[in-house]
């Protein structure tokens, strides 16, 4: 609770041992509150925190065993990359010896060897974040906390980013707990993610079965894109009936698109075929993308471009059809 506001409430949440958490949400969902309390600098109003099962709700942060890393690098400004790095190790009391050792080794393994000497400011933003993540890791903490690592790095950057956080977590094995709003970066990191919607947790699962498997309306619209089909005008068959207060839901790369009467594929008894109109194509490199109108609603196609293919405009008359098991049901 800050003051009357409750960020985030009835949050129960086990990390496992070595495993790569990411809490994902929307900004405002209570993510960054959440780790805030994970690492002791928010105090619960209720409940507690065990670190290998010992509470340490009463524990100071600076006390305690774990490395952060938050979106804006914090660095030490006014300190060469080699003091930066040096810092968490001069607190455990490791000798200067030693700690050149720790820090040479770190250097290398991030790419950083030439910049031991340099100020943060002389850095990119990339550069910068590769020394903060060095930082939390030097001193080999159990837990290591996230805070939108690589929000403030731009595209490819990212991308580079993650698989370096992937590996280095391959590498170090530390349980971690990253924060993200961004769906694409949870999928590609994390063992489990943990989705929060206002204060709350909505869903917990691996990344695979929270795509595929989402519970709710919510979970399926912030892990991609996906055609809820509550509305539409042909009844959704599925082989099981629908359970009592949800709604079907389609991922757009389960729908093929074809001409209408082009030859059916011999799973043709285990689909649904339903006939639309193109409104839209949009070619998105190996990928294309179409909007059809079918049964009332737009749906969300999605293809990818392979030889052969035949490519349909806006006004064109298509067959769709999708496998009756690829059909979801998602609480409304
Ligand atoms: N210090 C604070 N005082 C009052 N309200 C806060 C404070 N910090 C965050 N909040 C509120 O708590 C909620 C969750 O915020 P936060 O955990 O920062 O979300 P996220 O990291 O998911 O964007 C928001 O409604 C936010 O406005
Ligand atoms: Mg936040």
């Amino acid at each position: 609770m800050y003051g009357a506001v409750s960020a985030v409430s009835d949050l129960s949440l086990a990390v496992r041992r070595g495993e790569f958490l990411t809490i994902l949400g929307p900004s405002g969902s209570g993510k960054t509150t959440a780790l805030m309390l994970l690492a002791g600098f928010v105090a619960p109003s209720k409940g507690d925190i065990l670190i290998a099962g010992k509470s340490v709700v009463s524990v100071p942060s600076y006390r305690r065993d774990q490395g952060i890393v938050f979106q804006s690098y914090a660095l030490f400004p006014h300190l060469t990359v080699r003091r930066n790095l040096e810092f968490p190790l001069e607190m455990r009391g490791i000798k200067a010896a030693e700690r050149a050792v720790y820090v040479n080794r770190m250097l290398e393994r991030v790419h950083l060897k030439d910049f031991g000497s340099r100020m943060p400011s002389q850095l990119s933003g990339g550069q910068q974040q590769r020394v903060a993540l060095s930082r939390a890791l030097i001193a080999d903490p159990p837990l290591l906390l996230l805070d939108e690592p690589l929000g403030a790095l731009d595209r490819s950057l990212r991308e580079q980013m993650q698989g370096e956080i992937k590996s280095l977590h391959r590498e170090f094995g530390q349980t971690t707990v990253c924060v993200t709003h961004d769906q694409e970066e949870a999928l590609t990191l994390s063992d489990r993610i943990v989705v929060m919607r206002a204060g709350q947790i909505e869903q917990t699962d691996t990344p695979e079965a929270l795509y595929d498997r989402p519970a709710t309306r919510f979970v399926a619209k912030f892990l991609g894109e996906a055609n809820i089909l509550e509305t539409s005008a042909f009844k959704v068959e599925a082989d099981a009936g629908p359970p009592l207060g949800t709604v079907a839901m389609l991922r757009p790369e389960r729908i093929c698109v074809a001409a209408q009467g082009a030859p059916r594929r011999a799973d043709a008894d285990k689909r649904q075929f339903v006939t639309g109109i193109v409104e839209d194509m949009i070619y998105a490199g190996p990928l294309r993308k179409y909007h059809v109108r079918a049964g009332g609603i737009g749906l969300i196609v999605r293809e990818h471009v392979a030889a052969g293919q035949q490519i349909f405009r806006p006004g064109d008359e298509v067959r769709l059809d999708w496998l009756r098991s690829d059909v979801r049901f998602v609480t409304a």
